[in-house]
């Protein structure tokens, strides 16, 4: 028996974490065994390598970035998601794989190839069933961030046009594999995001309503 696997994607600030928990909700009431999880963290191991790399008090290179983030996956794969797969739930992840092609590659300048090898390897190959992605205005975005009051981590403080590079790189990868992708204009009422979620998820997975 195997389960489902739903990412959310997008830049900071477009919603994301506020869509996870609503689908996860509405999937639960309905009876769906569901699993809701992050990257980077989402396991023991992988919280803990969390608050090195997000730390802004901590100077990391680009490449030691990117393999603190793949390791944090492969723990996370491990002992996280798989597990759930594997016992038919459906694991809803704030955040995968495609995170490290839009920050450490489009947005730190990594190699692609070479960041989707070494996820590649973390992960075994597992690929979410549907990633969707949440897309809005850097600026939008941006001052949603402010408005949340929040401290910055590492990756929020990264130069101006980063967040730009970032979203630009997920609609190429929306573009890349439209069958594996729901794109969602993230400037909608939540509600009705999540309504057009669940609708595609009940459309294309057969998951019940
Ligand atoms: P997230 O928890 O979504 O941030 P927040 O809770 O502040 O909305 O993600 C933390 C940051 O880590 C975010 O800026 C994106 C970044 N990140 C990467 O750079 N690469 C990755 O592979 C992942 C999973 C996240």
């Amino acid at each position: 028996m195997t389960g489902l696997f739903v990412v959310f994607e997008g830049a900071d600030g477009t919603g994301k974490s506020t869509q996870v928990a609503a689908v996860a909700n509405a999937l639960r009431e309905i009876g769906h065994d569901v699993v809701v999880t992050r990257e980077p963290g989402g396991s023991d191991v992988a919280e803990t390598l969390r608050a090195l790399v997000l730390d802004p008090a901590t100077h990391i290179d680009d490449m030691t970035e990117t393999l603190i983030f793949a390791a944090a996956r492969a723990d996370h794969v491990a002992k996280t998601i798989l597990p759930a797969l594997n016992a038919g739930k459906v694991v809803v992840s704030d955040r995968f794989v495609g995170s490290s092609i839009a920050y450490q590659s489009a947005g730190r300048g990594l190699r692609q190839d070479a960041v989707i090898e070494i996820n590649d390897y973390a992960t075994g190959g597992l690929h979410p069933d549907l990633t969707v992605v949440l897309d809005l205005d850097a600026s939008v975005a941006g001052a949603r961030r402010d408005d949340r009051g929040e401290m910055i981590d590492r990756m929020e403080s990264a130069p101006d046009g980063f967040q730009d590079a970032v979203r630009a790189s997920f609609l190429t990868q929306v573009e890349a594999a439209p069958d594996r992708h729901l794109l969602i204009p993230a400037a909608q009422a939540p509600k009705t995001i999540t309504a057009q979620i669940l609708t595609h998820l009940e459309t294309n997975y057969g998951v019940k309503l």
